[in-house]
C-alpha cells in the first residue's frame, strides 16, 4: 500500500529548546510514513538531542554545520532547499522565527531556509510570554504574510514552570498536519483541468536573417515546459507549442508538442487551435519585430555597415483578445522595470483574463532559471505574489487559479 508520504522529501528543521527531543518521534513518524526526512540542527538543538538518534531513524546523514561539506561536487544548503518538498521546522524558537523574519542566514538551517522555494510551516515552542512578546508576534505576521504557516503551540504545563501557550504541539497531531497539507494539494490539482484543452507557448521565436542567422531572445522554454507539466498533472489535454528552447519538452502522451520558430509560424500554429481551446498561456517570449526581408542564402561581408530593417511581428495575444468568447486567456509580461505598469498595461490592451508579470532582470526570476518571482494581476489589480519559487510552483498556483475561475464563472 502507498504511504501517505511516500514521495515526499521533507526538510525538518530541529532548533534549540526542551522540545527538541520531540524531533526524534517526529523524524521517526514522518519516515514511517514514507518521507524521506533530512534534519537539520541547530547548534544549540545539539545540546538536548543528538545526531546520532535523528541519523538512526531518519536513516539520512543529519546535516548542522553549513561548512561540513563531505560531498566535493554539491553544497549542501542548495541541494537540500532544492530537494524539499516541504520544509517543517519543529520545534521552532523565538530565534529561528526572528532570523527566518529578517531573512538572516548564519548556520545551515537558516541558509537552508533562504534558498529554499518548497513551503515552510513553523511549529513554535517556546515560554508562553516569549510567544506572547509583541516582537515575536510581529514576526509570526511577517512570515504568514509570505505564505509560512503556522502550527500553532499547545497549551498546557511548559518545562520552564508556567502553564500556558508554548507547548510544542504533539508529533502526531503535526504529523496529521503535514499528510492534510499533502492531500490537499494533490486534491485540488488533480483533476482541476480534467476536460479542459489548455494551449502553452513557451521557448524564444526565431526570426531569420538569413539561412545561418537570426534574431532571438533568451527564453529557455522552462516556464512553458513547467505549464505544460502542471496542466497535464491537473487532467487537461495539453498542446505545447514551442519555439526555439534550450532543453527537450516534456515527453508525455498527454501532451502534444508542436514545434515552431517564428512570431508568424508560432501565430499560425495558435490560431488553428483557437476554436477548442479552453485556456491559452503565452509563455512564449515572441519577437516584436523581424527583418523585413531575410535573405535566401547566406549574406557576405561587404561594408563597414550592415543596416537591417525591422517590421513588426502581428502580437498573437492581442489578437486573440480581439476573438475571444469562452477561452480564458492568460499572458505574461517580461519586464526589466515598472513590471506592474506594464503589465497591466497589456491586460487591458490585449484583452486577458491573467497577466502574469515577472521582472526578468531580478535574480532568479525569468529567462532560463528554474525559479521565477512573479505577481498575478487580473482587471481589478493584484491577485497573487509569489515570492521566489520554482517555476513548477508559479506553473501549478497560476493554473489552479485559472480553473478557480472557470469554474466560478460556469455556476
Ligand atoms: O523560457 P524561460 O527561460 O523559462 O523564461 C520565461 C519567460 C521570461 C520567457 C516567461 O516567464 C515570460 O515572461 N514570457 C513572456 C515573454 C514576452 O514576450 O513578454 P512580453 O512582455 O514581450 O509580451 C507580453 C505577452 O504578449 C507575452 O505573453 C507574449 O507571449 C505575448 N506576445 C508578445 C509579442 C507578440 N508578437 N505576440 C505575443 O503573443
Amino acid at each position: 500500500m502507498l504511504k501517505s508520504l511516500q514521495g515526499k522529501t521533507i526538510i525538518l528543521g530541529i532548533t534549540g529548546g526542551i522540545a527538541a527531543y520531540k524531533g526524534a518521534a517526529l523524524t521517526s513518524k514522518l519516515t514511517q510514513k514514507g518521507a524521506e526526512v533530512h534534519v537539520i540542527m541547530t547548534a544549540s538543538a545539539k545540546q538536548f538531542i543528538t545526531e546520532l538518534t535523528l541519523q538512526s531513524l531518519s536513516k539520512q546523514r543529519v546535516y548542522s554545520d553549513t561548512f561540513q561539506e563531505r560531498d566535493p561536487s554539491s553544497i549542501s544548503h542548495i541541494d537540500l532547499a532544492d530537494a524539499a518538498d516541504l520544509v517543517l521546522i519543529a520545534p521552532a524558537t523565538a530565534n529561528i522565527i526572528a532570523k527566518m523574519a529578517h531573512g538572516l542566514a548564519d548556520d545551515m538551517l537558516s541558509t537552508t531556509l533562504l534558498a529554499a522555494t518548497a513551503p515552510v510551516m513553523v511549529a513554535p515552542a517556546m515560554n508562553v510570554h516569549m510567544y506572547q512578546h509583541p516582537a515575536v508576534l510581529a514576526n509570526i505576521n511577517t512570515l504568514h504574510s509570505r505564505g509560512v504557516q503556522f502550527i500553532e503551540p499547545g497549551e498546557g504545563l511548559l518545562a520552564c514552570g508556567y502553564v500556558g501557550k508554548g507547548r510544542l504541539e504533539e508529533p502526531e497531531t503535526i504529523v496529521s498536519v503535514v499528510e492534510n497539507y499533502f492531500a490537499a494539494q494533490a486534491n485540488a490539482a488533480a483533476g482541476a483541468l480534467a476536460g479542459k484543452k489548455v494551449i502553452i507557448t513557451a521557448g524564444g521565436t526565431i526570426e531569420r536573417i538569413d539561412p545561418v542567422r537570426y534574431i532571438s531572445n533568451d527564453s529557455s522554454g522552462k516556464m512553458g515546459f513547467a505549464l505544460s507539466r502542471a496542466a497535464r498533472a491537473m487532467g487537461a489535454e495539453v498542446t505545447l507549442i514551442a519555439a526555439r528552447t534550450d532543453e527537450a519538452p516534456p515527453q508525455d502522451p498527454g501532451i502534444r508538442v508542436v514545434r515552431v520558430e517564428s512570431a508568424q509560424d508560432m501565430y499560425e500554429a495558435v490560431m488553428s487551435r483557437w476554436k477548442d481551446c479552453d485556456i491559452l498561456v503565452k509563455a512564449a517570449a515572441v519577437a516584436d519585430y523581424r527583418p523585413r526581408e531575410s535573405a535566401e542564402s547566406k549574406i557576405k561581408k561587404s561594408g563597414d555597415t550592415l543596416t537591417l530593417e525591422l517590421v513588426k511581428t502581428t502580437d498573437i495575444l492581442e489578437s486573440l483578445g480581439k476573438i475571444k468568447d469562452k477561452q480564458f486567456l492568460i499572458g505574461f509580461a517580461a519586464e526589466t522595470g515598472n513590471a506592474e505598469f506594464y503589465a497591466k498595461d497589456k491586460l487591458v490592451r490585449k484583452n486577458l483574463d491573467l497577466i502574469v508579470a515577472n521582472d526578468v532582470s531580478t535574480e532568479g526570476a525569468g529567462f532560463g532559471t528554474d525559479t521565477n518571482i512573479v505577481s498575478i494581476y487580473d482587471a481589478g489589480g493584484l491577485v497573487l505574489d509569489l515570492p521566489l519559487v520554482s517555476k513548477d510552483e508559479v506553473a501549478r498556483k497560476l493554473l489552479l487559479l485559472a480553473s478557480e475561475r472557470i469554474a466560478g464563472a460556469a455556476l
